[in-house]
């Protein structure tokens, strides 16, 4: 019986920890939107198809397997031929250094959780702050 009281009270408040989870996420999500807005728009589109030849996509985007990687593209910018969905870029991207930790772990929140991308896990400012410094 008390077993069971447990069991329950363990259940009842691993589903809870995992909902505070989830609707941290959406909110960092909703934020991210208009950081990706004011700040990525203007080349990867509003749908995140980029512009073929130019500016590659971020919807269904290979490149956004490598976390890190993506965390690092944002703090410090990409430039040199990178390859995404079998296409070839050779484009510079500027560092995107005036978004704060928070702003930057909100737009890749929704970048990886938008237009038919599914992220694995949550960024952190925390991990932002990790990269930047490198
Ligand atoms: C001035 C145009 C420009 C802006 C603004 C810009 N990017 Fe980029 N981005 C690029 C270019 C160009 C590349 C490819 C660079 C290369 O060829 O090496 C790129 C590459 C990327 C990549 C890796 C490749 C891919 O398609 O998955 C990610 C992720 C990315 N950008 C995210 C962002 C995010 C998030 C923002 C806004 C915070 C942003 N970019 C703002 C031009 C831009």
């Amino acid at each position: 019986m008390l077993k069971g009281v447990l069991l329950a009270v363990f259940i009842t408040s691993g589903y809870l920890f995992a909902s505070q989870g989830d609707s941290k996420l959406q909110e960092s999500i909703k934020r991210g939107e208009a950081v990706y807005t004011a700040n990525c728009q203007a080349c990867h589109q509003a749908e995140g198809t980029g512009i073929p030849g130019a500016f590659p996509p971020l919807a269904k985007s290979d490149f956004l397997k490598d976390q890190k990687k993506v965390i690092g593209v944002v703090v410090h910018g990409l430039s040199g031929e990178i390859k995404v969905n079998g296409e070839t870029y050779n484009m510079q991207m500027p560092a995107q250094s005036h978004l704060t930790d928070q702003q930057v772990a909100d737009v890749l929140n929704y970048v990886q959780n938008n237009w038919g991308n599914k992220a694995t896990a949550a960024v952190t400012p925390a991990q932002v702050a990790a990269i930047r410094k490198k």
